[in-house]
């Protein structure tokens, strides 16, 4: 029996189209129905269309009044360092006087700061942290996150933070796809080579056994990890089952778009820095990019990625907030959509579909969620605007009215 029933809303953005991640033009096709409706039955979407032809439907359903509001997928973040103690309050006011990131890093700011205090935090501390994060992406309308761990650098830090996802997933209605990302920092007490036989003789194959993870990530980056090291890192947790996806080309062009494209990557993140080669060999490897405005802005850097090169090039790509305490500290997809039309000339329907179907398949589930066809999840938004080109024009005010995630509203 169907159990819920969204009528009328100004525009139902549904994303109908291939199943399969959207290029060039396709990334402006949004699948608007004008006073569109939806009905849901067990979590699922069942029905699309003209809001009076699903209004014959309705039975005993509850019914939405969506009147004057944009219905959309839930966004999806592909890019989330969820788990983490503490804040960097002190590297942001260092930065606001003029240091860079790399400077701060190194005078004792940076990842490592916020790993002292991750460690520190028990699992009960971390899950309080982590759920008051995941309020906060629901209330910016985000439904499903790719969340990473690396603030631990130590096995069982590690291998906390990835149960504390475990444990999030549990207790919150956020969807929560997991990555292990040990490869984030050398930590201060071992050697880039000795922390490295870490990651990948005790780290990989514990998160692999225990499968807490789906995902394996390195910030390959001067100062961090380089290609041969990540090369290592990445081969070895495709032998252990799972599917890559790389901090690459933030701060230099290290090659790390053409090491994700010879892995075989599903993303290649950031990518800043990244050249014509990069980009081609991207391509070529069909590797999604997902590009994180946030954290350029953050910086205080105006150098955000090439994205129209990249959908010129037909890249699939994707957006995320890239939420963590040193270079990105917001949950808000929003803010993104406005930060990618405006610094990245991107259209408001680009963003969009980088940032729901496309992020979807980028975390691979793009059969259950990113948008609005029967039998995919009823996790959906609905949002005080008229247009959807307002969830980017409006920046810094929050539009959403409501989230539903598997028919069910929480928030
Ligand atoms: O995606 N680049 C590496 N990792 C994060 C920053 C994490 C931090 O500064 O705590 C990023 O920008
Ligand atoms: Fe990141």
């Amino acid at each position: 029996m169907t159990s819920l029933a969204v009528l009328h809303a100004s525009q139902l953005i549904t994303l109908r189209g291939p199943r399969r991640p959207r290029v060039g033009t396709e990334l402006s096709v949004l699948g608007i129905i004008h006073n569109g409706g939806m009905l849901v039955r067990d979590g699922e979407i069942e029905r699309v269309g003209p809001s009076d032809e699903m209004e014959k439907n309705v039975g005993d359903a509850d019914v939405v009044d969506a009147g004057g509001h944009v219905v959309m997928p839930g966004f999806v973040d592909a890019h989330t360092h969820l788990v983490f103690a503490g804040n960097r309050l002190d590297d942001f006011e260092r930065r606001a006087r003029g240091e860079t990131y790399e400077e701060i890093a190194k005078a004792g700011g940076g990842i490592r700061s916020t790993v002292e205090k991750t460690r520190a935090a028990s699992e009960l501390e971390l899950l309080t942290q982590a759920k008051k994060h995941a309020n906060w992406l629901l209330s910016c309308g985000t439904t499903t996150v790719e969340a990473k761990s690396g603030y631990g650098l130590t096995v069982e830090d590690e291998l906390k933070i990835l149960r504390v996802m475990r444990q999030l997933k549990e207790e919150v209605p956020l969807e929560i796809v997991p990555t292990f990302l040990g490869a984030h920092a050398v930590p201060r007490e071992l050697s880039p080579d000795e922390y490295l036989d870490v990651v990948i003789t005790e780290m990989l194959p514990r998160v692999t056994a225990e499968k807490l993870a789906e995902f394996c990530d390195v910030f390959c980056e001067r100062g961090y990890f380089n290609i041969d090291q990540s090369r290592k890192i990445l081969s070895t947790a495709k032998k252990l089952g799972l599917r890559l996806r790389g901090h690459v080309d933030q701060l230099t062009n290290s090659g790390g778009a053409k090491l994700m494209a010879e892995m075989g990557a599903t993303t290649a993140d950031h990518l800043e820095q990244t050249d014509e080669q990069g980009i081609a060999a991207l391509k070529k490897a069909n590797v999604q990019p997902v590009l994180l405005p946030g954290s350029v802005y953050a910086l205080g850097s105006s150098r955000y990625p090439r994205s129209r090169e990249m959908i010129e090039a037909g890249l699939a790509i994707v957006l995320a907030t890239d939420f963590n305490p040193g270079s990105s500290p917001t949950p808000s997809m929003p803010m993104v959509l406005s930060l990618a039309c405006t610094q990245m000339k991107m259209s408001p329907a680009e963003a969009i579909t980088a940032s729901t179907v496309n992020a979807a398949h980028s975390v691979n589930q793009g059969d259950r969620i990113g948008s609005l066809e029967p039998r995919k999840l009823a996790n959906f938004v609905i949002f005080d605007c008229e247009d959807y080109r307002e969830l980017a024009y409006w920046f810094g005010m929050p539009q959403t009215n409501s989230v539903y995630v598997r028919g069910d509203r929480v928030v």
